[in-house]
């Protein structure tokens, strides 16, 4: 049989720290099957955004592999990855209207006019922007403003998405109506997604494999499950209130 793409990730015994302080990752080893949605939980300064930054090439490890699709990931640079990221300001470009910020990296990746506007088109309709191409970003809401930060990072077909605290600026109610499309929108792609939140209730919603990280460690990896009914240690416990 063909050997077909397994688009794997795979961490091992990465490290990292910042200029000369203590190590901000340590010794952190992951495996994540293609299509895994993978949560990743810990309290504020734990190294999550860290590891996002690692994966997709922002930051480089002090050592350790980074593999995806059984290729050394380590001196691809951000842009050769083929990975989307969404942040939690979703950094979108107040100066451009809807269209052109979704259609961002399908230019930079050299797509012609048509193609531009057909896939523009297809995650207009995937996110429920229809109409909404013209519009400035400043005359969006909250939740209109994220649909197109999903969209734009969905544009250019990644292998893999990170999203980190994509829902951190919204306010409760709306945090939880997104949650909901979001994951919606996710569940339909056959893609990797590393999703980053400080919330156990949105963790446990969108990961099939949740890890807790403390202090640059991963504390605890299992599913949802697993987690709440087998805290490994009190801080864990302390940590989801279980
Ligand atoms: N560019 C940087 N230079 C120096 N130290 C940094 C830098 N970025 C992060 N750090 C430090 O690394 C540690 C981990 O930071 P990181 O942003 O990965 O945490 P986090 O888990 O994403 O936190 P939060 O939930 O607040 O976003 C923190 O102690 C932070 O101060
Ligand atoms: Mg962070």
């Amino acid at each position: 049989m063909e050997n077909k793409l397994n688009n794997e990730l795979i961490l091992e015994n990465i490290n990292k720290k910042y200029d000369d302080e203590s190590l901000v990752l340590k010794d952190i080893n992951l495996k994540l099957p293609k299509s895994t949605r993978l949560s990743v939980l810990g309290p504020s300064g734990s190294g999550k955004t860290t590891l996002l930054r690692l994966i997709a090439g922002l930051e480089n490890p002090d050592s350790g592999n980074i593999l995806f699709d059984g290729q050394q990931m380590n001196s691809y640079p951000a842009h050769k990855r083929n990975f989307g990221m969404m942040f939690q300001e979703f950094a979108l470009f107040p100066h451009l209207n809807v269209f052109d910020n979704i259609a961002f990296g399908l230019k930079m990746k050299g797509l012609n006019k048509d193609r531009i506007k057909f896939r523009v088109s297809e995650m207009l309709l995937m996110t429920g922007l229809d109409g909404f191409s013209q519009r400035h970003i400043d005359e969006l809401s909250g939740g209109e403003r994220q649909r197109v930060a999903l969209a734009r990072t969905l544009a250019p077909s990644p292998d893999l998405i990170m999203l980190d605290e994509p829902l951190s600026s919204l306010d409760k109610v709306l945090r939880k109506r997104l949650l909901i499309e979001l994951t919606k929108i996710i569940s339909k792609l056959s893609i990797t997604t590393i999703f980053v939140t400080h919330d156990h209730e949105e963790a446990f919603a969108t990961g099939d494999i949740v890890i807790i990280m403390k202090q640059g460690v991963i504390e605890q990896k299992g599913t949802p499950e697993q987690l709440i009914q087998t805290p490994k240690n009190q801080w864990v416990k302390d940590f989801l209130g279980v």
